[in-house]
Formats: structure tokens, sequence, C-alpha cells
């Protein structure tokens, strides 16, 4: 998949809004507007070829993935979730915004307590809504049965290069994050 001018367009306000220091706020309204009608926006982004999904060496195809921007400052993806594998807890340590287009997502979370961490209540992500994660947010994503979510993914950081956790999902157990934990700590659905 390459950018769609929807994208740029969307990268390019996504980058003014990171050199204000209003950034979440910014970005957030930017999102709400660009997924009011999540049918319309849905039919500008390609869907990902077959031979772009990878297969992880477990087995797992978690769903396609495309990089729209990466800076050290911001991260902007198209990312798929495919139904049929229970992805693992882990945080981002930055702020992270989803919305998504088509589908949903369904998404669990924990918080970090005097007692460890502890599962909170969970949501479905349906298309046309956006979510904010604070910083020290710990999620994991899968998609429901009956059909693959599509979404846009916006981190306030580089994603792929910082140092963040990942747990093991039967102990909670906390790990620095790798893809080959990330892979280790799914489950079939
Ligand atoms: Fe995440």
């Amino acid at each position: 998949m390459e950018n769609t001018p929807v994208l740029e367009q969307f990268v390019k306000r996504c980058k003014q809004a990171v050199a204000s220091d209003r950034a979440r706020e910014d970005i957030t309204t930017v999102m709400h507007a660009l997924f009011e009608d999540p049918a319309t926006l849905a039919a500008t982004i390609p869907r990902f070829r077959e031979d772009e999904v990878a297969t992880s060496p477990r087995g797992f195809r978690l769903g396609g993935e495309h990089i729209c921007h990466r800076s050290p400052e911001l991260t902007v993806m198209v990312l798929d979730t495919l139904p049929g594998v229970v992805q693992p807890p882990h945080d981002h340590n930055m702020i992270a915004m989803i919305g998504v287009f088509e589908g949903c997502e369904q998404q669990r979370f924990w918080a970090r307590t005097a007692d460890g961490i502890t599962a909170t209540t969970g949501r479905l992500l349906e298309a046309g809504e956006v979510m904010v994660l604070g910083e020290q947010a710990i999620h994991a994503i899968s998609a429901p049965d009956h059909a693959p979510a599509r979404a846009i993914h916006v981190y306030l950081g580089d994603i792929n290069n910082v140092e963040r956790s990942i747990l093991d999902p039967d102990t909670l157990d906390e790990h620095p994050m790798t893809s080959e934990r990330y892979d280790e700590f799914c489950r079939p659905a």
C-alpha cells in the first residue's frame, strides 16, 4: 500500500499538530472529523493484498500494516486486525490515538495498581469511533469473529524505537517488548 491523498493530508495535519504544543487535542479533533463518515474514509484506503499480510514465525496472521509516516515525534499507520488471534497486552510509553474506519476492534485494558497489573473494563471500538490512550495505558487488541478491523493508529513518538513493555497473557509478568515476544504471547482466539 502507498499513502493515498487522504492519508497524505492526514499526516500533514498530524505533523502540524505535533509542531504545536497541543498535539493530543489537535490530532483528536482532526481524527473525529476524519472518522465522522467511516465508510467514505474506508473507500479511500485500499485493502491489503494477501501477500501484504505477514505470517509470524508461530503462524499467526495479525493483519496488514502500512506506515504512513515515521519520525521521532510521530508515527501514523494503517493497521488491520484479523480475527482468529488474541494479541497480547502491551504499553506504548507514549500517547496513542486509534480510529476505526471499518469493522471493530475489541479493546481490553489493564492498569498498574499498588497490587500490580490488573484487568479493567474493555470496550469495542467500532467504525467511526476514535480513542485516545494515555502514555501509561496497557491494552490488547483483537478483532471479533465476524470481521477484520481496519484502523488508523497514531502515536506521539516513534513506536518502533522506544522501550516499552509486553505482558505475558497468562501471568501478566512484564517483559521488554520485542517482536519475538509479541509472537510468543499471541494466542489463538
Ligand atoms: Fe497497542
